[in-house]
């Protein structure tokens, strides 16, 4: 099964087996049969934020359960929930478009509900978890379904118990969203508040956040990426003080925690990568996070290109990137 055009990155890939279950029990049945052969097993959404190798070993399953639903209440909150194959950015505009208020920031996003818990999805200044009241997981190893709270999903930026301890252990199912009928914007991100008017509907800020993101970042259908490719570095107050005596335009954003949260984009911009672009591969000219893959290009290659821009920011200001997108087919851990 050619997985080419499942992952927005574009790299070539074969699974040796495929299955897009539509049913809880059609998932139970397939996760049985990768057992009965002694499969391994690699999970798909919407191929948003993986980097995948050029032939896959055993069973791939794409979640295709795409219901999702409304459950009506007296008060102004409202939970939604949405199984494991529904397109975020189509349910983000869905709720909108009905005047809910607390996932319009995370409008065109790309993927499938089921994976945006695994990285909490974040934009605009919210993040997945502030929205999400429960979660539905199968167990891959024994089909059983389980609900998840999010403090047992241990949500962080850019985080979850998905990829630490449950990384190929479960399959999100479904997700429980909590939504207000309350007017809740938030602005407070960059120029998202000049964007929109007074008292602005979750629709409109939606739009606005749709408008930013279309200026910024490539979509994939027109050029392979995968969104922002590294994260933004996390390092010590002592180190932002460093940095910004000898650069004081420099982004930053101070956690709780005391640790500063620097822009990655920005670094790699600084080092005049923006735009730079070696063989099939080469960094948004627009957004210097976001990795874009022109064609012909290889897993290998991509991560060859990848290290060379992190060298490149670790030389100049001593600070490490990681990787956003994750590695299919390669056991955790
Ligand atoms: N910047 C530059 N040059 C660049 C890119 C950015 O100078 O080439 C500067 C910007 O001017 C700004 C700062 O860096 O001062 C931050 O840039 P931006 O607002 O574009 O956001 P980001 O930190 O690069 C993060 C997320 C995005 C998310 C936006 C908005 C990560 C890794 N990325 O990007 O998420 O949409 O904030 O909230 O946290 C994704 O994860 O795939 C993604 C697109």
């Amino acid at each position: 099964h050619d997985l080419t055009a499942a992952n927005t990155l574009g790299l070539p890939c074969v699974a040796e087996h495929f299955a897009a279950p539509a049913s809880l029990d059609a998932l139970q049945e397939a996760l049985a049969t990768a057992r009965a052969h002694g499969w391994p097993l690699t999970l798909l959404g919407g191929g948003s934020n993986l980097i995948l190798p050029e032939r896959l070993t055993g069973l791939v399953i794409r979640p295709a359960m795409d219901r999702w639903w409304i459950e009506e209440g007296e008060s102004e909150a409202v939970r939604v929930h949405a199984e494991a194959g529904v397109i975020w950015h189509e349910l983000v505009m869905a709720l909108a478009e009905r005047g809910l208020w607390g996932t319009e920031n995370l409008a065109l996003i790309p993927g499938h509900c089921g994976a945006a818990p695994i990285q909490n999805i974040g934009a605009y200044g919210v993040e997945l978890c502030e929205a999400l009241e429960a979660l539905q997981v199968v167990d891959l190893t024994d089909g059983r379904a389980a609900w998840m709270t999010p403090e047992e999903c241990a949500f962080g930026y850019r985080d979850s118990v998905f990829k630490g301890r449950l990384a190929g252990r479960v399959v999100v199912t479904r997700l429980v969203l909590r939504l207000s009928r309350l007017a809740a914007p938030r602005l407070g991100y960059g120029d998202l508040a000049a964007r929109v008017g007074v008292s602005p509907s979750p629709l409109e800020v939606a739009e606005a956040v749709c408008a930013i993101r279309r200026d910024k970042l490539p979509d994939p259908a027109r050029l392979a990426n995968a969104g922002s490719f590294f994260k933004n570095p996390l390092v010590s107050g002592a180190q932002a003080e460093r940095l910004l005596a000898e650069y004081p335009s420099m982004p930053h954003f101070p956690q709780p925690d005391g640790r500063v949260k620097l822009a990655a984009g920005w670094l790699i911009d600084q080092c005049g990568l923006k735009g730079f672009r070696e063989a099939h591969f080469g960094l948004h000219d627009r957004q210097a996070l976001v990795l874009v893959h022109f064609g012909g290009g290889s897993a290998g290659e991509l991560l060859v290109f990848a290290e060379r821009v992190a060298g490149t920011v670790r030389e100049r200001f001593g600070v490490s990137l990681e990787r956003e997108p994750r590695l299919a087919g390669i056991p955790p851990g």
